[in-house]
């Protein structure tokens, strides 16, 4: 059959994947100025033909699960974050800032699996490498090194040795000779992607995909990796803070909600099981601004100091900042600590914080984000020992969160005295705790119990 195969020019958005015939300033989609880089595009239009093979339907009882066959770590952060191991199969990208230790997740998960993995690196050579595994204390019979950019050859080497997991350091070194762009644009970083993809579903290995952020903050190369990968998790952190956060932000395999948290050391990352010790252990007692909460991320409590700061602002235009918190929920609360509780915030600045670098999006922590405001406002302290918990809602009533019982053990656990929770959930409530619990129906009443 006759197979047309032209090669023509097209400008792509680097940001989003976006084409477009002609180079544009500004990307209709994502609205990301100068984005647009010019790649060589082979079309190759195919008539569709019937298909005439046996057809692969399969009754549900009959398919077999993947569960059982997920590849774990024991790195239990890590894992975690997964969704309980790598999923054979399944392509994993790891996103993260240059310099925020993925190559250093890598390999150390690596390390732990009893089963050959694959380690490809494009950025170091594999000398560098064994400096880093001897850092890392690295001893495995199974961590294989290729130094290596060039897919094709790659690939090869993963049919030949057939490890369980394959590490891709990073994608946008990576380059298929039979296309004419050079390594990390789009069209290569897409392409490299989807034959792994293909691959990793024909061998049923895994492979973890590394790949760097921008300084917009998505991941390199286009977002369209994100939709073509199973997993996206990405490492973040401060350069100036030891602590690491790992995050799902998409899990064809799991939850999205789940996070993982690591230290970073001379000798690696370790993990942080008691990550509500960690974030606590730098809080100041008994200054004003300051109150906490227990949040659920995944499947685990932590809890959390918000901190607030408000100050007169001394022109008409107050300023609103919120760091790890959404910033129009931080707007509504102000407008409900106003109006249902009286509170003059509309001629001051308010500054939250969600210490330790934390984001957190569920509703549950508005209690302790609205009690720290008006500790910080009145400048007296949210009494020491306390935990505050609840949603609340336009009315300024306090309304009822899940998981309330694993938020009071994680908070009994770390010491705290006395608990404020929604009163709805004092009536399900099934926990025997020496801590005082007390069940509030509106803001006031819980803000008039917290600060004394
Ligand atoms: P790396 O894993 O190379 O980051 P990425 O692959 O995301 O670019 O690690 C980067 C930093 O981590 C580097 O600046 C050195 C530091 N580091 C440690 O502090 N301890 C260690 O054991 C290792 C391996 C790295
Ligand atoms: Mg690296």
């Amino acid at each position: 059959m006759g197979q047309m195969s032209k090669t023509r020019i097209k400008y792509i958005c680097s940001n989003c994947g976006y084409e477009s015939l002609r180079w544009l300033g500004k990307c209709p989609e994502c609205d990301s100025w100068n984005t647009f880089t010019e790649e060589i595009i082979e079309t190759n239009k195919r008539k569709p033909t019937a298909y005439k093979g046996i057809l692969n339907i399969k009754k549900i009882d009959e398919i077999e699960g993947v569960e059982k066959n997920r590849i774990t770590t024991g790195i239990g952060e890590l894992d975690r974050v997964l969704g309980g191991g790598f999923i054979p199969g399944s392509v994993i990208l790891l996103g993260g800032d240059p310099g925020i230790g993925k190559s250093t997740l890598a390999m150390q998960a690596a390390s732990r699996i009893n089963d050959k993995v694959l380690y490809v690196t494009g950025e170091e050579s594999t000398a560098q490498i064994k400096s880093r595994a001897e850092r890392l204390k690295i001893k495995s019979d199974n961590f294989f090194v290729l130094s290596e950019t060039d897919l094709n050859i790659i690939i090869a080497s993963i049919n030949s040795l057939a490890p369980s997991l394959v590490i891709i350091d990073s994608i946008q070194t990576m380059y298929r000779s039979d296309l004419d762009n050079s390594p990390g644009t789009i069209t290569q970083i897409r392409e490299c992607t989807s034959q792994l993809m293909e691959m990793a579903k024909r061998n049923q290995v895994s492979v973890l995909i590394v790949g760097h952020v921008t300084k917009e903050g998505f991941i390199a190369g286009p977002k369209v990796l994100e939709h073509m990968v199973d997993t996206v998790i990405q490492f973040e952190g401060e350069a100036h803070h030891s602590f690491r956060i790992l995050r799902a932000e998409k899990n064809r395999f799991g939850s999205t909600n789940e996070i993982g948290i690591f230290e970073m050391h001379e000798e690696g990352l370790t993990e942080v099981k008691n990550p509500s010790e960690l974030f606590l252990s730098e809080r100041e007692k008994d200054i004003s601004g300051s109150a906490i909460t227990a949040s659920i991320e995944g499947t685990r409590p932590i809890l959390l100091e918000v901190q607030a700061l408000v100050t007169p602002s001394s022109f008409g235009n107050p300023q609103r900042v919120a760091t790890g918190f959404d910033y129009r929920r931080l707007s509504i609360l102000l407008a409900v600590l106003e109006k249902r509780s009286g509170l003059r915030l509309s001629a001051s600045n308010v500054f939250l914080n969600m210490a330790g670098g934390v984001k957190i999006t569920e509703p549950a922590v508005d209690l302790a984000v609205c009690c720290s405001i008006a500790s910080s406002l009145t400048d007296k302290v949210v009494a020491g020992k306390t935990v505050l918990i609840g949603e609340v809602g336009l009315g300024g009533e306090v309304r009822s969160v899940g998981h309330i019982e694993k938020r009071i053990q994680e908070a009994q656990k770390l010491g705290f005295e006395k608990i404020i929770i929604p009163q709805n959930n004092m009536k399900s409530l099934k926990i025997n705790s020496s801590m005082k619990i007390l069940g509030v129906e509106s803001l006031t009443e819980a803000i008039n119990n917290a600060i004394k």
